[in-house]
């Protein structure tokens, strides 16, 4: 028996809470909602949850132009997902380091097709000691007729006057030729004439377009990518052979050897490459990871909107307790942040998370950055199949533990494998569901972070650090949830 067992008895979850309006002098366009993790800089502090249902390449991609980031999910083979990262780190470059370029010998249908795969509009044509020799667009194959495909593109390309710039050339001076010349791509050559990068009218306009951003020091979209615990070593070499930003250890339960060893195999392997571990929801789950070399921590079990942990398992954690639990052990684990501060290993709020109130309260509790599903799952660039149900529009999102994705690769999240007769064998802890369509993922990121906005202004909090800090919760009956929420009404539209 043990003695302590009611000892800490009570957690609570969002819906108990809320913040107190505290004296302000910030208003909500004014606030700074930038956070670091792991030397990555997020200035819209959401991370999109590992799902096969969430995220994939185009999310991924849209939600890094926002100034968030995607965790590309494992239910994919080692080389698709890494092709996933790729595609990624190649959506927006500031220049292209090792541009895409074909011999003067090969057929425009070789060119139609690398084109095509790759979504690029043009392709520079580089002799076999890599000298640029010329470059073929769109426009010099536009009018090609069925007999031509196999005829060699150095037939088509343009070769004469090639404006081409030195190694090295600034995005502002690059900016300018494009415009002087009227083109649409920049080749960068080194003395010998040989191709050493490229800098494209589209990436520049991107730039412009998406400030905020969250990109590497190469102007290419950050990405993470999530990792389980029985390919550790493959899987990770061939994500960060693509480049990804940050890996992810991706199980229900991260307080256990599977992940610790699977995080010490990484941060042997790789150093430099950030880790995320997870999740737990307990102090004793936080040191354990980040003795082992995680650089940031992941909380939540039991959580996630798909989840059936908790009654399947009977086991978890209200999710603002175990935000705030983890987010006091983080502070005794101090890392640098890159800018001469020393600052608590950074804590990511992952699962429960159904309004922009939600990711206020995750703040106020502690946490760095919050990964959302549900709240990103309608959107547009989502992978899941759109339905037309009644009149209304969803999107499929399940849970990575749900029997659906179980038949994938991430069964290992859960480790509920038992050998039957007829092989491995799971039981679920998540539901295959729907939620409603939400149309394009730019807007309902900004309703999202208007929403933390408008809570930073009223609690007076002019960064996240302040939410941390100065904020105060009260804790609500029943009836203060009811009041919450809109009522004695008949709801025309939300
Ligand atoms: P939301 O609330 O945003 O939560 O939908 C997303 C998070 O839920 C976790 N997840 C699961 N947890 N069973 C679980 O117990 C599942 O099948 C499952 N699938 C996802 C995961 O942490 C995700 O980020």
């Amino acid at each position: 028996m043990n003695e302590e067992l009611f000892d800490h008895f009570e957690a609570l979850t969002f819906d108990d809470v809320l913040v107190v309006p505290g004296w302000s002098e910030v208003l909500p366009a004014e606030v700074q909602t930038t956070t670091v993790l792991g030397g990555i800089e997020l200035r819209t502090p959401l991370i999109s949850a590992a799902m096969d249902t969430v995220t994939e390449a185009p999310l991924a991609i849209s939600l890094a132009r926002e100034g968030g980031v995607g965790v590309l999910h494992r239910n994919l083979s080692i080389e698709d997902q890494a092709d996933q990262v790729d595609r990624v780190k190649r959506a927006q470059s500031g220049m292209i380091d090792r541009p895409i370029s074909l011999h003067p010998g090969a057929t425009l249908a070789d060119a139609e097709e690398l084109m095509g795969r790759n979504k690029i509009s043009g392709v520079p044509i580089c002799d076999p000691d890599g000298r640029l020799v010329g470059i073929l667009t769109n426009r010099d194959v536009r009018f090609c007729g069925e007999g031509e495909f196999d005829r060699k593109v150095s037939d088509f390309m343009t070769s004469e006057g090639l404006v081409t710039a030195p190694v090295g050339t600034s995005l502002d001076e690059a900016k300018q030729l494009l415009h002087r010349h009227r083109i649409e791509k920049l080749p960068l050559v080194d003395e010998a004439g040989r191709l050493r990068g490229l800098i494209t009218v589209k990436d520049i306009m991107k730039r412009i377009q998406k400030p905020d951003a969250t990109l590497d020091p190469r102007g290419r979209l950050r990405v993470g990518a999530a990792i389980g615990v029985t390919d550790v070593a493959q899987r990770a070499e061939a994500l960060i052979g693509a480049e990804v930003d940050f890996l992810v250890i991706d199980t229900a339960h991260g307080h256990t050897r599977g992940v610790i060893d699977a995080v010490a195999i990484i941060k042997k392997g790789w150093p430099e490459v950030p880790v995320i571990g997870g999740n737990v929801v307990t102090r004793e789950g936080v040191d354990a990871l980040v003795e082992a070399g995680a650089d940031m921590v992941k909380v939540g079990v039991g959580a996630g909107s798909i989840c059936t942990t908790r009654v399947v398992a009977g086991a978890g954690m209200p999710q603002m307790s175990a935000i705030f639990e983890c987010a006091r052990a983080a502070r005794e684990h101090l890392v640098a942040d890159g800018e001469g501060n020393a600052r608590p290993v950074p804590i990511i709020a992952d699962g429960g998370v159904v309004s922009s109130g939600d990711i206020v309260k995750a703040f106020v509790a502690g946490a760095d950055a919050v990964m959302v599903g549900n709240a990103l799952a309608g959107v547009d660039e989502a992978p899941g199949d759109l339905e037309l149900v009644d009149g209304a529009m969803w999107k499929t999102y399940r849970g990575m533990g749900s029997a659906g994705a179980m038949r994938g690769r991430a069964a290992d999240r859960y480790g509920t494998a038992q050998e039957a007769s007829g092989g491995a064998k799971h039981v679920a802890e998540g539901v295959e569901a729907r939620v409603r369509y939400a149309g394009a993922l730019s807007e309902l990121v900004s309703q999202l972070t208007g929403g933390l906005r408008s809570g930073m202004g009223y609690a007076g909090a002019a960064t996240l650090d302040d939410l941390h800090h100065r904020t105060r919760l009260v804790r609500i009956t029943g009836a203060g949830l009811r009041e919450s929420h809109p009522h004695d009404v008949d709801v025309l539209r939300d």
